[in-house]
């Protein structure tokens, strides 16, 4: 559990004692906060809030703006957690300039520790210049939601040797570029246990198996309150989509009965008050 908050050398220290660390996205205060307390090692704030928050059918449409929007709301929650911001679509493909200036607008105008970006070597460059600007950077490689249409939809990756193989190479490759971690999505627990063991940064998992050096998970995902579909490698520790329906079908059903809001959700009128107003209403 993370008491203060972990470094770049924590992290890979604990890669090298075997130690999992564990991280969660999060879009807005309470959830950070939550996450915190909880005992997170990291915080990712995610370009899957464009689904989780904004409705959007992907991730494409979110805005450098909504990302720092949220990612200064996570940090103002959870001061004390190391903090990820997802670089969104067309903010670091476009040019490497563009790609050094808008990762270090998450620094500055939000305070994250690092910042994330999707794709193997063709965005090598880019992590390559980043971490020059002096920037911690992580990689992101198979499934990446960014890049899903060309992928034939949100499908697991790596599945062949020949695919794997490729993941292997981006992976290398976004190592010696210079990143200080990788994120692996959605590809089979022996794949990035290759990854993971050629590595000698961390490498995370999201649905790809227990070989890896930590496992995120989406907010939404992990309380039941994202209903638009389910991922296999999603694995829901509550309801709370049900539970709020719940709790507002409750609320509007009292409301309606007049069971709520009953004597002790209102405020009294100082003593002898309300007979001086209904003797003043008469003159
Ligand atoms: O945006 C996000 O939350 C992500 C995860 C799907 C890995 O990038």
């Amino acid at each position: 559990m993370a008491t203060k908050k972990l470094s770049r050398i924590d992290l890979q220290k604990m890669k090298e004692e075997r130690r999992t660390a564990v991280w969660i996205t999060a879009y807005d205060y309470w959830t950070a906060r939550f996450a915190q307390e909880a005992g997170m090692d990291m915080i990712l704030v995610g370009d899957s809030l464009g689904m989780c928050i904004y409705g959007y059918e992907g991730t494409v449409p979110v805005t450098m703006d909504q990302c720092i929007y949220h990612s200064e709301a996570v940090r103002r929650g959870a001061a004390a957690t190391f903090i990820i911001g997802d670089m969104p679509f067309l903010s670091y493909q476009v040019s490497v300039p563009e790609a050094v200036g808008n990762a270090g607008r998450f620094f500055k105008e939000a305070g994250v520790d690092a910042v994330k970006l999707e794709g193997g070597k063709r965005v090598c460059e880019q992590i390559q210049a980043i971490a020059d600007g002096g920037m911690l950077v992580m990689g992101h490689i198979g499934l990446t939601p960014q890049s899903s249409g060309q992928l034939g939809g949100f499908k697991a990756q790596g599945r062949t040797a020949e695919t794997a193989r490729e993941l292997i190479e981006d992976a290398q490759a976004i190592q010696d570029a210079g990143a200080f971690a990788l994120l692996v999505e959605a590809v089979p627990p022996e794949v990035c246990g290759i990854i993971r063991d050629r590595l000698r940064i961390p490498v995370y998992s999201i649905g790809a198996g227990v070989q890896a050096d930590g496992q995120l998970m989406i907010c939404s995902d992990v309380l039941g309150i994202f209903q638009a579909f389910t991922p296999k490698f999603v694995k829901k520790y509550e309801a709370l989509a049900q539970k709020t329906i719940d709790a507002f079908a409750a609320y509007a059903e009292e409301s309606r009965s007049g069971a709520f809001p009953a004597e002790e959700h209102t405020y009294k009128m100082v003593e002898g008050e309300y007979e001086k107003l209904t003797s003043l209403l008469k003159q």
